[in-house]
């Protein structure tokens, strides 16, 4: 069974430590990767991470990482996010960004990364800009996929998780070799609470109204690039590394 990086200094934080240090690529890429919620930004940053090498880097794992800890040892601000999430609305950008700067040597990493799911306020972009700056560290694009609302509706009711690896897989589209289980690590795959339909009402209105400005932000910095989100896995990855091929 295929193996994948545990991702543990990104998901835990503090001292943890990779179980595979990432080799160095060729070239080393840092990306960014936007999109409203299940548009496909996950998937595609698991094709990316096996082509680039480049590590996956999502705040979203980060909160459902910490979901599995016992709840005595989460921090109020960690408690106050896992509520934000289950109904939808965005962390507060402070926690946010203190769970971030807590694992600034994930952006050191010598794989590159990808970051999915963060920025999603100028507030956010703002404060990565000036990490980035502080480290010395240049992003090479930001990737935004766009696909129309009712598409990304379907992907996000059909999509089903690895508790253990964080693989995503659909019910239709993306199915496991074996059903409700991960082809990675085995897991026993489960349907996120916040792909409820109240839930996925409320991400949306927080996507058009806190994140859709990142593509300004990011344009005015010659750093966007816009994929068609539409087709299979495969066919957005193609159009994603040929967009790279160009950058
Ligand atoms: P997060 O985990 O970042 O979720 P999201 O942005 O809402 O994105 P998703 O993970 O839902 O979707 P995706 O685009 O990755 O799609 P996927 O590849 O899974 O954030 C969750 C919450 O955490 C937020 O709501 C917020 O509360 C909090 N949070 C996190 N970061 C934060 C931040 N920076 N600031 C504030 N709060 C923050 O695909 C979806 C489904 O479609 C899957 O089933 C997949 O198999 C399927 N699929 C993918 N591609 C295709 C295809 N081409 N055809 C058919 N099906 C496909």
């Amino acid at each position: 069974m295929e193996t994948k990086n545990d991702r543990a200094a990104w998901l835990m934080g503090g001292t943890a430590q990779c179980s595979e240090a990432p080799q160095k690529p060729i070239l080393a890429r840092r990306l960014v990767l936007l999109g409203a919620p299940g548009v496909g930004k996950g998937t595609q940053a698991e094709f990316l991470c096996e082509r680039l090498g480049a590590c996956h880097l999502s705040t979203g794992d980060i909160f459902r990482a910490a979901k599995t800890q016992d709840p005595c040892q989460r921090t109020p601000a960690l408690t106050a996010a896992l509520d934000y999430m289950k109904k939808g609305e965005l962390v507060p950008d402070e926690t946010v960004l203190a769970m971030v700067s807590e694992r600034v040597a994930c952006l050191r990493c010598q794989g590159g990364f990808l970051l999915d799911g963060f920025p999603r306020t100028v507030a956010q972009a703002e404060a990565l800009e000036r990490l980035l700056e502080s480290e010395g560290i240049q992003l090479d694009a930001v990737l935004s996929y766009e696909l129309p609302l009712d598409q990304i509706i379907s992907r996000l009711s059909g999509r089903r998780t690895c508790p253990g690896c964080k693989a995503v897989f659909h019910v239709d589209a993306l199915p496991p070799k074996v059903q409700g289980v991960c082809d990675h690590c085995g897991g026993k795959l489960y349907q996120r609470e916040d792909d409820r339909p109240e839930s996925i009402r409320v991400r949306m209105e927080a996507y058009e109204k806190l994140t859709s400005p990142l593509a300004q932000f990011y344009r005015s910095r010659n750093l966007l690039v816009s994929i068609l989100a539409h087709g299979t896995p495969e066919e957005i990855f193609s159009r994603t590394m040929a967009t790279l091929r160009t950058q």
